[in-house]
């Protein structure tokens, strides 16, 4: 295994005993709002510093970008940056709803290069290097074979804070309402990346997410063989927000129907 994955590895462990402590007494938690329906609690804090401390204590020239506290370390010129989500599904955790994880990345020069995505809830460990397969606790994960979107079982996030795309987000939503098996959400995006990667789901998509969301849920896919892309079936995820992954057929089949729903302000 590489190094920097055992790191991402015990960082997110750490993150994981923080997350899972906190959540037998979530009623006491003191729950502070960044801004309308966007949540934070001393528990994404305290992870998130136990993370930043892991990586730092072995690599403390690497560049950082973690949603609590921000970009640090490019001072230094590192090609290496970690991208870190120290609790992802924040509103599911503070009430009791056991969908959360812990989700850290490894860019090499604007590249993935490692991911760990951790449910503490469910000891599901998800791991991926580029080049070297995903896995879930150890076992190889690849995506699914399901060929038709009519068969598919899909992820979605629906839009809660930012409703600029709510319209053609709801015209998208009502027609693979139509055309799949099924949609769901979860509440933690990279989570819901992880079971694209394992086959659980057979696609996912949503607009306005945030890198740290997204950065090793994506190599976990492509690493298990699936597609990732933006609205414009190209690699931006990162930078616009806008995600759509999937197994290959299924991906783009998703694309197909997420495409016309376009507008001039969601193009990529
Ligand atoms: C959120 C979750 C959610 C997604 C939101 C994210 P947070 O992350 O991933 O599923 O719909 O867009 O912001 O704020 O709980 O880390
Ligand atoms: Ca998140
Ligand atoms: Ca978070």
């Amino acid at each position: 295994m590489h190094p920097t994955l055992n790191i991402a590895i015990k960082a997110a462990r750490r993150a994981g005993q923080i997350i899972n402590r906190a959540s037998l007494d979530v009623e006491r938690l003191t729950v502070g709002v960044k801004q309308q329906s966007d949540y934070v609690t001393e528990v994404d804090r305290a992870a998130e510093a136990a993370i930043i401390d892991t990586i730092r204590e072995a690599y403390p020239k690497h560049a950082i970008l973690a949603e609590e506290t921000g970009s640090s370390g490019e001072e230094n010129g590192s090609e290496y940056q970690w991208i870190i989500d120290p609790l992802d599904g924040t509103t599911n955790f503070i009430h009791g709803f056991p969908q959360y994880a812990v989700s850290i990345g490894l860019a090499h020069k604007g590249v993935m290069n490692q991911a760990v995505v951790y449910d503490p809830t469910r000891n599901e460990l998800f791991t991926a290097s580029k080049g070297g397969g995903a896995y879930l606790n150890d076992k190889r994960i690849r995506v699914s074979k399901r060929p038709k979107l009519a068969e598919s079982l899909i992820g979605t996030g629906f839009p809660y804070r930012m409703f600029d795309h709510a319209d053609a987000y709801l015209a998208i939503f009502r027609e693979l309402t139509q055309k799949t098996a099924g949609l769901r959400r979860p509440g933690a995006a990279s989570i819901d990346l992880a079971y694209v990667a394992c086959g659980r789901t057979d696609g996912f998509w949503e607009f306005g997410l945030s890198p740290w969301d997204m950065a090793a849920g994506s190599l976990l896919i492509t690493e298990a063989g699936g597609l990732v892309g933006d609205l414009a079936g190209e690699t931006n995820y990162l930078v616009t927000g806008n995600i759509i992954a999937g197994n290959p057929k299924i991906f783009s089949q998703l694309l197909q129907v997420i495409q016309p729903h376009r507008t001039p302000k969601l193009t990529s």
